[in-house]
């Protein structure tokens, strides 16, 4: 039986990421279009044949939905109050299952990026018969102690994971280690069992997110760049007498108004809808259902201060937008500068990256009847690294 078959993942996500804080467990949050933790679920997907995945107590569905579209065999686990007792946990579990495991790689969820060669070397260490592997990296900075003197750093290195073990040799190591000390990877504990640990060449792209600035960091040294997007929008609403008017915000003196559930702002309506289309993420219709009582008479410019919330919270911002009026009154001329200043305000961008136009349709068709007044809108926003 090739190794390949044999060989299981453990991929620890039961982790609190308590230095890295941000509200999400850092695991969870996205980095380059897809959840940390779905990074190196998808890495590990290649190499190994089956993925135990270890979470904390009741984040089995958070986490399966993190990964975004699983492939092969994924068992999820509730994992420890340590590192080293989520392993035992998914040990223990391997155990009772019917399973065909013989060798094991364990990965922290919170290295999204395992660059290929790495576990090419990794996998070449088992085929020749090792009984542990693991990636270092040198230290490359000048090491002191606190009193200043000198530690030589030439058999120093920095500890990576993924760390490959055949089974028996992980699981004795775990077996044989004291219950009262803490054990921060599983080589240390192979190593103190008295095998070689092969050290193979790691990967600066395979850090850890621990602080908060690693998640640029590690982007950054993996090449992912912020993205900037397009959006397209359209609305219409119809002209009936006796209603004010709400065009960009802001109030227009006019003989008709527009009928909707809202204040019928058509403009900004085609606006949300550009922003949320730059998102993927639906359409003005989904995030305030007309249907809903407490949108009736809503002032529109809570749908696109929402719509902008939208794009920070995916940690980005609105670079350009454009919209375009269709009727054949009121005139928009006069009042264009003015529903430029209210959108910037509203959107919290300046004026000079909002466009306010406006067309007649030559008597033709609904709007040309004045039947009703139509808005269409682009919207450009960049995300940040998280996509
Ligand atoms: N881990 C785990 N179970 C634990 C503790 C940690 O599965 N009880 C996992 C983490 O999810 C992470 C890896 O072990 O993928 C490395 O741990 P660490 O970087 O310390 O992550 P956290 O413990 O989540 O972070 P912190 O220590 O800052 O709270
Ligand atoms: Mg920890």
């Amino acid at each position: 039986m090739s190794i390949k078959t044999g060989l299981t993942a453990i991929l620890l996500a039961a982790g609190k990421g308590e230095r890295a804080g941000g509200g999400v467990a850092k695991q969870f949050r996205r980095l380059g279009g897809r959840s940390v933790l779905g990074h190196a679920y998808a890495a590990l997907c290649g190499t190994a044949g089956r993925i135990i995945l270890v979470v904390g107590e009741g984040e089995a569905d958070n986490a399966l939905a993190s990964l975004g579209n699983v492939s092969p065999p994924c068992t999820v686990i509730t994992g420890g109050a340590t590192r080293q007792a989520s392993v035992r946990n998914a040990l223990v579990h391997l155990a009772s299952s019917a399973s065909v495991a013989s060798h094991i790689l364990v990965h922290d969820g919170a290295r999204p990026f395992i660059p290929s060669p790495v576990l090419d070397r990794l996998m070449a260490a088992l085929e020749s018969g090792a009984a542990a592997a693991i990636p270092v990296l040198p230290v490359a900075d000048t090491l002191v102690r606190g009193a200043g003197e000198l530690v030589p750093r030439d058999d120093l290195y920095r500890v990576q994971t993924p760390q490959a073990f055949r089974l028996d040799v992980l699981k004795a190591a775990h077996d044989a280690w004291p219950a009262d000390r803490t054990a921060t990877d599983d080589a240390q504990m192979v190593r103190a069992l008295g095998h070689d640990v092969q050290l193979v060449a790691g990967d600066q792209r395979l850090e850890k997110i621990t602080m908060a600035d690693d998640f640029a960091r590690i982007a950054a040294l993996n090449g992912i760049e912020a993205e900037t997007r397009t959006g397209t929008g359209y609305d219409v609403h119809r002209l009936v007498p006796d209603k004010p008017l709400w065009l960009c915000g802001l109030e227009i003196e006019h003989t008709h108004g527009l009928s909707g559930h809202s204040d019928a702002d058509v403009a900004i309506h085609a606006l949300v809808d550009a922003i949320l289309g730059a998102l993927c993420e639906g359409d003005i219709g989904q995030h305030f259902p007309p249907s809903d009582p407490q949108w009736r008479g809503a002032a529109s410019h809570r749908f696109l201060e929402y719509a902008r919330d939208r794009v920070a919270a995916r940690g980005g911002h609105i670079v350009h937008v454009d919209v375009t009026i269709m009727c054949e009154a009121p005139r928009i001329g006069p009042h264009r500068d003015a529903m430029r200043a209210r959108l910037g305000e509203i959107l919290s961008i300046d004026a000079d990256r909002v466009s306010v136009k406006a067309t007649t349709t030559e008597g033709l068709g609904f709007t040309g009847r004045r039947e009703g007044i139509a808005a269409q809108a682009v919207a450009t926003i960049r995300l940040g690294n998280a996509g």
